[in-house]
């Protein structure tokens, strides 16, 4: 009896304990829903690796890479285009500066910062987000090789905290020649902006491409990445105390990449620096005044290097889904349809996202 009753006290207890712990359990599973829920509320859901290849796709992203290649001035290291030589080679040195690097803009030998420092954001943002669908491919390094490219050249056109060089060459006498940039014997003058002449949408626009470009070479390459962001500390504080339009203080520029304003490009470097940094100051400078100044909210445009608008892409490299989208497809309209590195750059980033069936993006904040 005893023993029966002992043996019965047991199992009581035993049954206490399996019933305590489904009830732990239970609670403990319901607890986890609940915040791996909430999780799901606060942030998208985070993708997998990237999945099934699309071939087409991926042919077209290497092809659209490959236009970087295409477009590099200077000594080419480890050049894949047959036809493309070293060029430019003495660029910058009349201010005794290394401007050899960096991209012609389109079919032509000039380098126009504006333009080149739009492409430099958009080419670190399509990789900091479709890294890993580039990769998949083989071409994040191809991206991150171009990237430098561009990046190297502007770090040295910042020679100084509160001077930016924006322009090697003339674009007048350059657009009248039809020649190979190997073989060019044009002058190539140098154009700045300063804190006498100041464009604050230029630097702003580098600043938010060193910013960015900071973050991608973060982990690789801890040492340039610290260099990125400390140049484009100074170009921010520059372009917003020094306020003027780069193209009404520069007439000759506004032919070529005439600005409609520098206040889209100061929102758009204090983002990518706060991405960059985490500085709560240069959130607050994107929420508060400066935003409802400059934001525009409500009359966007297109997603352009004068108007870096995220939600708006409109061009005839990608066409737009309604049939009355605004692209006016003429040979004329140069600006949404020419091959250029700023127009490559925003193709490379919708490519990136469509090489692999994996399109959820997971947030790089
Ligand atoms: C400032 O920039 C302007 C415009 O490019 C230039 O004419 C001027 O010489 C520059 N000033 C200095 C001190 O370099
Ligand atoms: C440049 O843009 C400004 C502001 O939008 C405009 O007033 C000016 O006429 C433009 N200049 C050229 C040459 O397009
Ligand atoms: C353009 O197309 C969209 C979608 O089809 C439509 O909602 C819009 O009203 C159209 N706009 C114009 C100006 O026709
Ligand atoms: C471009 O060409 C179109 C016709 O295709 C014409 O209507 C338009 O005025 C032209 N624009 C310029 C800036 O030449």
């Amino acid at each position: 009896m005893g023993k029966e009753s002992k043996s019965k006290g047991c199992l009581g207890w035993f049954l206490v304990i399996v019933i305590l712990a489904l009830v732990v359990g239970a609670v403990v599973y319901a607890i986890k829903q609940k915040m791996d829920h909430s999780d799901d509320d606060k942030a998208a859901p985070v993708p997998g690796p990237p999945g099934a290849i699309d071939k087409k796709y991926a042919d077209a992203l290497k092809i659209a890479m490959q236009f970087f290649d295409v477009q590099k001035s200077g000594k080419l290291v480890d050049n894949k285009i047959s036809w493309r030589g070293d060029s430019g080679l003495k660029d910058g040195s009349e201010a005794k500066l290394d401007l050899s690097k960096g991209m012609y803009d389109a079919g032509d030998h000039m380098k126009f910062g504006f333009p080149l420092a739009f492409t430099a954001t958009v080419l670190s943002w399509a990789i900091l987000e479709y890294g890993d669908q580039m990769e998949a491919v083989n071409q994040l390094e191809p991206a991150q090789e171009s990237l430098k490219w561009i990046t190297d050249y502007l770090i040295n056109a910042h020679p100084s905290e509160n001077v930016l060089y924006i322009q090697v060459g003339d674009p007048e006498a350059d657009h009248k020649c039809w020649d190979r940039p190997e073989d060019m014997t044009e002058k190539r003058p140098l154009t700045m902006v300063n804190t006498s002449v100041p464009g604050t949408e230029v630097a702003a626009e580098t600043a938010a491409a060193m910013a960015s470009a900071s973050l991608v070479f973060k982990t690789a390459d801890s040492t340039y990445s610290s260099t990125l962001l400390k140049h484009a500390k100074q170009l921010f504080t520059f372009a917003d105390n020094h306020r003027g339009s780069y193209s009404e203080n520069i007439p000759e520029v506004a032919t070529y990449y005439n600005s409609t304003g520098y206040g889209d490009e100061l929102l758009w470097a204090a983002s990518w620096l706060y991405h960059a940094t985490g500085d709560q100051s240069y959130l607050r400078y994107v929420t508060g005044k400066n935003g409802e100044e400059f934001a525009e909210w409500g009359s966007p445009t297109w997603f352009s290097w004068d108007n870096p608008n995220p939600n708006v892409a409109i061009g005839a490299l990608l066409g737009g889904p309604f049939l009355n989208e605004t692209y006016i497809d003429s040979r004329n309209n140069s600006m949404q349809a020419e091959p250029t590195t700023y127009n490559g750059a925003i193709i490379v980033g919708l490519l990136s996202s469509l090489v692999t069936t994996s399109s959820a993006v997971k947030s790089f904040t």
